[in-house]
């Protein structure tokens, strides 16, 4: 059964229309969104679609066939209940909508099918809320900028949800451009296009099938270590966030923090940042090498200085490693989830197995690799 049936079979009606969002994968500059830096993720083809109708009513009605269970609510009822488990994320979109005084004069039938595995650190939550954020300002006409659409996804997931994260996630997938990948800076929310030409060589997703476990205790712990860094550093210097802090600056910073934890992660940010300069102008040189060590070098950085990689995580890099690949490294919050590399392109099917097969020996469980390109932010099939 395609979307349109299975609407037609849990709504009684056709959809009149379909709306597309896409995963998404940093390639470099991980933790840096909340610490005010510079990321560079891009989108990708794996993608979650809803298909939607208007209703007479005001009842926002959904359905996931992905979970095969709905909920539905009064528009002016909203409010975040465990018992609406995922449609929380649907229903606070149309809360924080309704709160910074849209109009939404109707209601909406909303069916979600999604091929973004959930919970694999390729934002399958961020999609859904820019899918939804999109789908609201198209129908009802509210003009929302595609840089408006991920400050509500924001919102929704800090103010609705009770979520600390960062805005890297709404804003790669809401203002996506094919074949392009996203400098954007996370204090100023300013953003540019960069084309990832890389002629032989493509990026592919590693997935340890390793659910992202402790992944929101251990960020916030992340997020609370960074702050506590920065607040040591600002005694001496005057900087806003830890991401202004250049590289040559380390061991003042070292002076400045005794714990050698909090030293660590501040470490890892302000390395990583400059990891993000540096891949920026090798992707313009296209030096592929320089990019694979950097892919490495974040890694490693990921791994030891900020701990988030995990088991799994650091078997899947290295499989990639020795499997060929001229870089890998984890992406997203890490603690499972997913991994990238960058290979050469007519590699991919024994540079799969290899990778299936290492990761199998270390670890006794089953990856994937996939094949994606790199896509367009939300749009109406
Ligand atoms: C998660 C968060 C993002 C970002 C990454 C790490 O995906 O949602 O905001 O912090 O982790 O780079």
């Amino acid at each position: 059964m395609n979307i349109e049936e299975s609407f037609l079979k849990y709504f009684g009606c056709a959809p009149s229309r379909v709306y597309r969002a896409p995963a998404r994968i940093n390639l470099i500059g991980e933790h840096l969104d909340y610490n005010g830096g510079t990321v560079l993720p891009a989108a990708i083809s794996l993608y979650i679609d809803a298909a939607v109708s208007l209703r007479n009513d005001s009842k926002i009605k959904v359905y996931s066939l992905n979970t095969n269970n709905g909920f539905e609510v009064n528009l002016e009822e909203i409010k975040k209940d465990s018992k609406y488990e995922w449609a929380n994320y649907v229903f606070g979109v149309f809360y924080i909508l309704l709160r910074e005084g849209y109009k939404i004069p109707k209601g909406l039938n909303i069916l979600i099918s999604s091929e973004i595995p959930l919970g694999s650190g390729l934002s399958s939550s961020a999609a859904l809320l820019v899918l939804i954020t999109h789908l609201t300002s198209e129908i009802f006409k509210l003009g929302l900028l595609p840089i408006e659409v991920v400050k509500v996804a924001k919102k929704v997931e800090n103010n609705y949800l009770g979520l600390k994260s960062g805005i890297m996630d709404q804003a790669s997938i809401a203002l996506a451009k094919e074949n392009c990948c996203l400098l954007l800076n996370c204090d100023k929310l300013e953003y540019k296009h960069i084309p990832l030409d890389l002629g032989d060589y493509t990026f592919v997703v590693l997935k340890t099938n390793v659910p992202r476990s402790l992944v929101s205790s251990k960020y916030n712990e992340r997020v609370e270590e960074c702050q506590k860094g920065l607040e040591l550093i600002q005694k001496k210097m005057n900087v806003n966030n830890l991401c202004e802090i250049s590289v040559l600056k380390l061991e003042r910073v070292r002076e400045l923090i005794s714990d050698d934890v909090i030293y660590s992660r501040v470490k890892h940010v302000i390395t990583e940042q400059n990891r993000v300069y540096e891949f920026t102008k090798a992707l313009e040189k296209k030096d592929i090498s320089k990019l694979g060590e950097l892919l490495n070098e974040s890694h490693k950085s990921l791994k030891e200085d900020y701990e988030v990689s995990g088991q799994y995580l650091d078997a899947i890099q290295i499989a990639a490693i020795h499997a060929g690949a001229i870089g890998a490294r984890m992406t997203g919050a890490g603690f499972g989830g997913c991994a990238i590399a960058l290979i050469k392109k007519d590699s991919f099917t024994r540079f799969r197995e290899e990778v299936l097969n290492e990761y199998f020996n270390l670890t006794k469980l089953h990856a994937d690799v996939l094949e994606v390109d790199i896509v367009d932010g939300p749009h109406k099939l």
